[in-house]
C-alpha cells in the first residue's frame, strides 16, 4: 500500500504533480456540483488522538467530495480511554477494512509505526514535532496559485520552529522545489542543529523580513511547551508577533500566512490577519484541494500511471 507520512518521502516531481492534480480539484470544489466519483465504495478512517479544526473537517470533505465513505473515529469517546494503545484500535479498525486511514497523534512516528501495521494506505495529518505533509502541500499551492511559482521566493518563518511539524514539512518542500527559506524565532523556540536543514537563521524579525515574498506565522505552542521558553505574551508579541510595522520590512507583495489555528495578539495582529496581504483563508481552501489529490494520487494508481505517461 502507498502512504503519505512525510514530504522527504517526496520528489520535487511528486510534489508538482499532486500540486496540478489539487489545481484541478480546486476547479471542482468550486463548482455547484462538487463530487466526482473517483474514490466510490472506498472506506476512509480519520483517527485524530490531537485536536483539529481545519485538518480533519478537510480530509473529511476530501473523502466526501471523491465519494468515498467517511468515518470520523471519535477517539476521545472511543476505548481509548480505557486504555486500548495505538497499535490494538488501529488493527481494530483495520479489520474493518478501510482503504485509508488518516491518523494525527502526539508522538513523531505514529503515522509510519502504523503503515508498518495496517492493511491500507496511511496518511500522517501531524505526528508530534516531526512532520505535517498535507499541510505543506496546501501551503506551497497557495503560494503557487499567489506568485505562479516556488522557484527562487524568499519565504520566511517566523516563532515557535521548535515545536512545528508545519515549519518542519514546510522547509523539506520549500527546498526541494528551490525556495529559499529562512526562519525567525528566539533561540529558545528554534531546535538544535536547524541550519542543517538548508534554512538562514536570524534572530530578529528586522533580518528575517528584508526582501521576504511570503512570511509564514506559527502559533506559540504552549501546550507543548513545559517550561516559559517565551519571556511574556506581550514581550513575544512586541519582537517576533507580525504587526503593521514590522509586516513593511518585507516586499511589498509578501504573503501573509498562518496554519491556523491563530492565536491573535500573540504571533499575529488581527488586523493583518485579516489584511489585504493575508492569504489565510485561500489555505484553508487549499487544505480540501490538496487532501483530494494525495488521497486520490494513493488510491487510485490508474491515474497516477495515466500522469506518468
Ligand atoms: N493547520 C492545522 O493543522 O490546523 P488544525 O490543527 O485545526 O487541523
Amino acid at each position: 500500500h502507498r502512504h503519505l507520512l512525510g514530504i522527504r518521502d517526496l520528489s520535487p516531481q511528486d510534489i508538482t504533480l499532486l500540486l496540478d492534480r489539487a489545481d484541478r480539484a480546486v476547479a471542482l470544489s468550486r463548482q455547484p456540483e462538487k463530487k466526482s466519483a473517483t474514490l466510490r465504495g472506498r472506506t476512509q478512517i480519520n483517527l485524530f488522538y490531537e485536536a483539529s479544526t481545519r485538518t480533519q473537517s478537510s480530509f473529511e470533505l476530501a473523502g466526501k467530495r471523491l465519494g468515498a465513505d467517511v468515518m470520523n473515529m471519535a477517539v476521545a469517546s472511543s476505548s481509548v480511554k480505557k486504555g486500548e494503545t495505538l497499535i490494538d484500535t488501529a488493527m481494530t479498525l483495520n479489520a474493518m477494512r478501510p482503504d485509508i486511514l488518516i491518523i494525527r497523534h502526539a508522538s513523531a512516528g505514529a503515522a509510519a509505526l502504523l503503515a508498518q501495521k495496517v492493511g491500507c494506505s496511511v496518511v500522517n495529518a501531524g505526528d508530534g514535532a516531526h512532520e505535517h505533509p498535507t499541510q505543506a502541500l496546501l501551503d506551497a499551492l497557495t503560494i503557487r496559485r499567489a506568485k505562479g511559482r516556488l522557484e527562487r521566493l524568499t519565504v520566511t518563518i517566523c516563532g515557535d520552529i521548535l515545536h512545528s511539524r508545519v515549519a518542519r514539512s514546510n522547509i523539506v518542500l520549500l527546498n526541494a522545489v528551490g525556495a529559499r527559506v529562512r526562519v525567525v524565532a528566539p533561540s529558545t523556540l528554534l531546535p538544535a542543529g536547524i541550519e542543517r536543514m538548508g534554512v538562514e537563521v536570524s534572530r530578529t524579525m528586522a533580518e528575517g523580513l528584508k526582501g521576504a515574498d511570503v512570511v509564514m506565522m506559527l502559533r506559540l505552542q504552549r501546550e507543548r511547551m513545559a517550561g516559559a521558553l517565551v519571556p511574556s505574551i506581550r514581550e513575544y508579541f512586541r519582537y517576533f508577533g507580525l504587526d503593521a510595522e514590522k509586516l513593511r520590512l518585507a516586499n511589498d507583495d509578501a504573503l501573509v500566512m498562518h496554519p491556523g489555528p491563530m492565536n491573535r495578539g500573540v504571533e499575529i495582529a488581527s488586523a493583518i490577519a485579516d489584511g489585504p496581504q493575508s492569504v489565510i483563508e485561500e489555505q484553508v481552501e487549499m487544505g480540501v484541494a490538496v487532501r483530494m489529490a494525495v488521497m486520490e494520487a494513493l488510491l487510485d494508481p490508474r491515474r497516477n500511471e495515466s500522469e506518468a505517461r
